[in-house]
């Protein structure tokens, strides 16, 4: 079985830098009876909203098994566990607090904490819960003052055990793939405003949101010692598809529309130059005092990556994305380019000033396993690992203050639209009987990570 290795000295082996796995509520959980319906439960009823036609009501079962599930960490080796709340499990419809929702989470940590695993939490990882949809959803400014109210609930029960609060993961997603592009929850919406408008008013609310939690979550840890609070955000390289001016143009106005639409209002209080590039019906409608809620302190940058993105020019949206072709392609079509983390992490650096300490809170690959005789021999994993983990050690070298590592995912799960077909997970999960079995990846990973334990 082929072996992941670090350089020797290497800061990834410093005790005080941080190896995880990471989850989310929705994909992993199951078990809808015990919380309210989310946007993801609705859009997974929406005819071919989702590829296999499947939903989250069972996934991985994880609220049933998560003794289990936390075994399996702690036999990884890890330092620490990233997951996410499930905002309509904590919080009801009539805005009373679901007891038994939230000491799930409680026990969680708990268990985590017996076994020296800190818990990185996330409060948003896509699951509206639908009431507050039926109002708007993320193009209701209300929203994100619903959200500040949760945060301060999560933070009041859990804040004080937990390693770090993220508020938002991937705001993009939230607002391109979910208003724009509607291929994500919920979906195309009715009204007259183009959908660039909506995807725009969705990503200010959501960066309102943040900037609101961030500052109810300040507020709670006042006088005490608080966790690391911070967002999780995805990143992409966006590359020319030739060296055409045009084609230029059209990577430099999507890496501002994807890349720091969310980081730099949140740094700097400012939205990208391309704002002006929008027509002015498209832009959104931002309120007096709503950027400098959003220019929050942050104590740590959340960074997701997985590939590098191709542009080409496009009169109409200002750039259109080549999708990526030839041999070694994951199964979601995503082209292998570890060395894109690097650049994308040292462009960010040499980008803002007050660019905060990095965790990369996501990385990973979905392949073609499947299981035989007890054995997923996924080597592209193991590759794709090897050579991000020497990226990161690379932006580390060029002087990137990143502090830690998680890999995406824990175990296969319910992958968005393309439902249960993507398998992301270092664990294998048989969904017929919710087995769980070692890819040769976890195992790899494993080996790393018992031999930094021993070393300390
Ligand atoms: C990012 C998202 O945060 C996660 O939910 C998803 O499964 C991975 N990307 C893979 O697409």
């Amino acid at each position: 079985m082929k072996k992941i290795t670090l350089p020797y000295q290497s800061r990834l082996n410093h005790p005080s830098f941080t190896f995880g796995v990471a989850t989310s509520s929705f994909q992993i959980e199951g078990d809808i009876a015990g919380r309210e319906p989310c946007i993801w439960d609705s859009f997974c009823q929406q005819p071919n909203a989702i590829k296999d036609g499947s939903n989250g009501n069972v996934a991985c079962d994880h609220i049933h098994r998560w003794q289990e599930d936390v075994e399996l960490i702690s036999e990884l080796g890890v330092d620490a566990y990233r997951f996410s709340i499930a905002w309509g499990r904590v919080i009801k419809a009539n805005g009373e607090i679901n007891r038994s929702g939230l000491n799930f989470y409680i026990k969680l940590v708990e268990a985590l904490a017996e076994r020296g695993i800190q818990s990185h939490i996330t409060l948003y990882h896509w699951d509206l819960p639908q009431y507050l949809e039926d109002q708007g959803g993320w193009l209701n400014r209300a929203t994100a003052y619903r959200f500040a109210d949760y945060a301060r609930v999560i933070a009041d029960a859990l804040g004080h055990q937990v390693s770090s609060i993220a508020t938002l993961n991937e705001p993009f997603c939230s607002a391109y793939l979910g208003y724009e592009a509607g291929i994500h929850a919920p979906g195309p919406q009715a009204g007259d405003a183009s959908r660039r408008k909506q995807g725009r008013q969705a990503a200010h609310h959501l960066l309102l949101a943040h900037g609101l939690a961030l500052q109810a979550l300040r507020d709670s840890f006042a006088d005490g010692k608080a966790p690391a609070l911070g967002v999780v955000l995805n990143f992409s390289p966006c590359h020319p598809l030739t060296s055409q001016q045009a084609d230029r143009d059209a990577a430099e106005f999507a890496h501002q529309y994807h890349n720091l639409w969310y980081l730099q209002p949140m740094l700097s209080g400012t939205y990208p130059d391309v704002i002006e590039q929008l027509a002015v019906t498209d832009r959104p409608q931002i309120n007096a005092g709503d950027m400098a809620i959003i220019n929050q302190p942050l104590d740590f940058l959340g960074v997701n990556y997985y590939t590098r993105t191709v542009f080409k020019a496009n009169q109409q949206h200002g750039f259109s994305d080549v999708p990526a072709s030839g041999d070694g392609l994951t199964t979601m079509g995503w082209e292998v380019y570890a060395k894109g983390l690097t650049e994308i992490l040292l462009t960010l650096d040499r980008q803002y000033d007050n660019l905060p300490p990095i965790y990369i809170t996501e990385n990973g690959i979905a392949t073609a396993d499947s299981c035989n005789k007890g054995e997923v021999d996924d080597v592209m994993r193991i590759d794709y690992f090897q050579s991000h983990l020497l990226a990161v050690h690379d932006a580390i070298n060029h002087g990137v203050d990143i502090r830690g590592y998680f890999a995406w995912s824990l175990m296969d799960n319910f992958e968005w639209a393309e439902g249960y077909t993507q398998r992301f997970g270092i664990i294998y999960v048989d969904y017929n009987t919710q087995q769980r079995t070692f890819k040769n990846s976890a195992k790899a990973l494993q080996k790393l990570f018992l031999a930094r334990q021993s070393q300390h």
